[in-house]
């Protein structure tokens, strides 16, 4: 396994890579590496010969409140676990070669990042456009692979490479969740054992409105309703629980034959998402 900071380093290894007739895949992560992020890679070896794992924590995604500082980087852990993946190279650039002094130029894309996260976290998508174009170019990969976990990052990265014609095909890959349903995030970590405990009422929300769902319940306001306050009762404070069309992300007054419940929370001083796409036959 290969691995290196300079772009210079990759270019010549994609390069020899493609030139043996292989395809090149790629998943993009901020690091502290766990099995959600371990299924991309899975993923990613189906669907490609040659995989390139990114690890960068990206400034430009964090507003000056948020956890830059204290965000996990156990980069020897990281590297082990891409070995033992079968990882081809591994990318971790530092932070002035990605934005050297001068840079300037910045992708945004405007509906899809408005609602949910948009409100709450107003310029965190452009920093992840800006940073998944810039990997996308310095990579040239044929496929990069996104979790469904992280729901509306992979909307607007969708909307970002339509838009662009950039030419990789974006794969879309399901969250893994510890067994009692938490949700696999970096940012666990973070969670006291209480804490942990409290973090489960939102994917016991999610599975509960959408068993209700299945089951016909149309009333999509009062199914917002009870996840709030599902979460309240485990002293978590709701930033968003709601139930939207899965392509625009924006309220529904109905139920429709694909949906999409999103959450965001803040329990104690960790803030965690979680989704869960919905069905109807
Ligand atoms: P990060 O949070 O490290 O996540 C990297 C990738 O792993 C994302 O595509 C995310 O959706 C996926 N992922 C995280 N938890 C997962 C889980 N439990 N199951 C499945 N996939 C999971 O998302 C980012 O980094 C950054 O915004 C990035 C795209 C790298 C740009 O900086």
């Amino acid at each position: 396994m290969q691995t290196t900071e300079h772009i210079s380093d990759v270019r010549t290894a994609v390069r020899n890579a493609r030139q043996s007739g292989n395809r090149i895949g790629c998943v993009p992560t901020m690091g502290a590496l766990h099995a959600g992020h371990m299924s991309l890679v899975e993923e990613c070896r189906q669907r490609a010969e040659f995989v390139c794992v990114t690890i960068f924590v990206n400034p430009t995604q964090f507003a000056p409140t948020e956890d830059l500082a204290k965000y996990p980087r156990p980069i020897e852990a990281d590297l082990q676990k891409c070995r033992d993946a079968g990882v081809d190279l591994v990318f971790m650039p530092v932070v002035p070669s990605l934005y050297p002094d001068g840079y300037q130029t910045w992708v945004t894309v405007d509906e899809v990042t408005q609602p949910l996260e948009g409100t709450h976290r107003p310029s965190h998508f452009r920093g992840v456009t800006t940073v998944v174009a810039k990997l996308l170019n310095i990579l040239q990969p044929d496929v990069a692979c996104f979790g469904m976990k992280d729901y509306q990052q992979l909307a607007v990265i969708r909307r970002m490479v339509t838009d662009l014609d950039m030419p990789v095909d974006i794969i879309a890959c399901a969250t893994v969740r510890e067994p009692d349903g938490l949700a696999l995030s970096s940012r666990n970590m973070y969670l006291s054992a209480e804490e942990r405990t409290a973090g489960l009422s939102l994917s016991q929300s999610l599975f509960v409105v959408r068993d209700a769902l299945r089951d016909g319940a149309t009333d999509i306001a009062a199914l917002e309703l009870q996840m709030k306050t599902h979460m309240q009762q485990a002293n978590v404070e709701v930033q968003y629980a709601v139930i939207v069309d899965p392509h625009t992300l924006l309220p529904i007054s109905a139920p429709q034959q694909h949906m999409v419940a999103l959450i965001a929370a803040k329990v104690g001083a960790t803030r965690l998402i979680d989704n869960v796409e919905i069905f109807l036959d």
